[in-house]
């Protein structure tokens, strides 16, 4: 079967081609635009999508050498995401599946980058434990089948996205947020500053970093009124690696807790370097997964290998589904 994926959740304009369980192209175009306003404006997201989906579309069957003709089915995201943004998607899958006379069937977006990993490692065996870190969510996932999943913990406040999205605002390192971190602790000393790690010794798998966050915003207070003498990297590595300390315990805990063999990581959070470094470290005896960063951030490849799994499982949606900005998974 031959699937195309589109993907507009957010900021990024994505498509891609799903041949048979493997992707034979996947482009993704990343808006600069928001740059400049330190954060996504959801407008001026969909007007970008709405203007670059028929070129992306394009390049993604260019590249893949297939006519549109030839397409089996359409696979686009319904949500968690911005509601214009997603719908600017959504509209074109539907015009795109009545137009073609092809069945569409809507992502969940979450679900979508969980099973990045099967892309990623098509070994992938269940169950798994799934560390799901994006921009909007930080959950704990129990995998058991396709459908079959146990939610073990979540945030209760900020996602770890979130948390680097808003300590770069901070410290005034631009957006997104988690690179730019990333790249300013290189070479900063991790113990410089002792942030918080929320509910670290907490039995539950559950997550918390709006203390983080204003911890950072104290300290910085104090760092401009007292004129501290410290690195701008001491201060990024120390803040990165209290996010990581908490991610990589609860999963390392929940792994041990419920003895899986096997935990993969998801979400653009997973991209972080030292963050994978920690949990390879945490947990030498078992199968650790993370998939390349352009499978971690977001994409169509997702979208169009989940899509294709789910109408290879007889699954399709009817056209008039709605938008849904705050799609959850389904628990079990
Ligand atoms: O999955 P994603 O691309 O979009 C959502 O579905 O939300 O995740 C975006 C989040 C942002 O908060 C961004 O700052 C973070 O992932 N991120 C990173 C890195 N790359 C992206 N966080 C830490 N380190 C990175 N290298
Ligand atoms: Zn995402």
């Amino acid at each position: 079967m031959i699937v195309l994926g589109i993907e507009t959740s957010c900021d990024e304009t994505a498509a891609s081609v799903c041949k048979h369980g493997e992707i034979v192209s996947s482009i993704i175009s990343s808006q600069e635009i928001h740059v400049q306003y330190g954060g996504v404006v959801p407008e001026l997201a969909s007007r970008e999508h709405e203007y670059l989906l028929n070129t992306i579309v394009n390049k993604s069957l260019k590249k893949a050498n297939i006519d549109i003709k030839n397409i089996d089915g359409v696979a686009v995201t319904q949500g968690p995401g911005l509601s214009g943004t997603l719908l600017t998607g959504i509209c074109f899958a539907k015009g795109l599946s009545q137009g073609l006379s092809i069945p569409i069937i809507a992502v969940n977006h979450l679900e979508a980058h969980i099973f990045a990993n099967f892309i990623a490692d098509p070994g992938l065996e269940y169950p798994f434990i799934c560390l799901l870190v994006s921009g909007g969510h930080t959950q704990l996932w129990l995998i058991k089948n396709v459908g079959k999943y146990q939610l073990l913990g979540e945030t209760l406040d900020d996602a770890a996205g979130e948390a680097f999205d808003k300590g770069a605002r901070i410290l005034n390192l631009g957006y997104p947020g988690g690179p730019a971190i990333e790249k300013s602790a290189k070479g900063g000393n991790h113990d410089a500053i002792k942030f918080p790690r929320g509910l670290i010794n907490s039995e539950s798998f559950d997550f918390s970093f709006s203390g983080l966050k204003t911890s950072l915003l104290y300290y910085m207070d104090d760092y401009n009124k007292n004129n501290i003498e410290i690195e701008m990297n001491d201060i990024a590595a120390s803040y990165q690696e209290a996010i990581n300390d908490v991610l990589s315990n609860k999963l390392s805990k929940a792994v041990k807790k419920y003895n899986i063999k096997t935990c993969v990581i998801a979400g653009g959070v997973a991209a972080n370097i030292k963050l994978r470094e920690k949990i390879f470290n945490l947990l030498p005896n078992k199968k650790v997964i993370f998939p390349e960063v352009e499978l971690c951030t977001d994409n169509a490849a997702m979208i169009a290998f989940l899509g294709e799994l789910k109408f290879k499982n007889g699954e399709q949606t009817n056209l008039d589904f709605a938008v849904l900005p705050n799609l959850k998974m389904k628990t079990f």
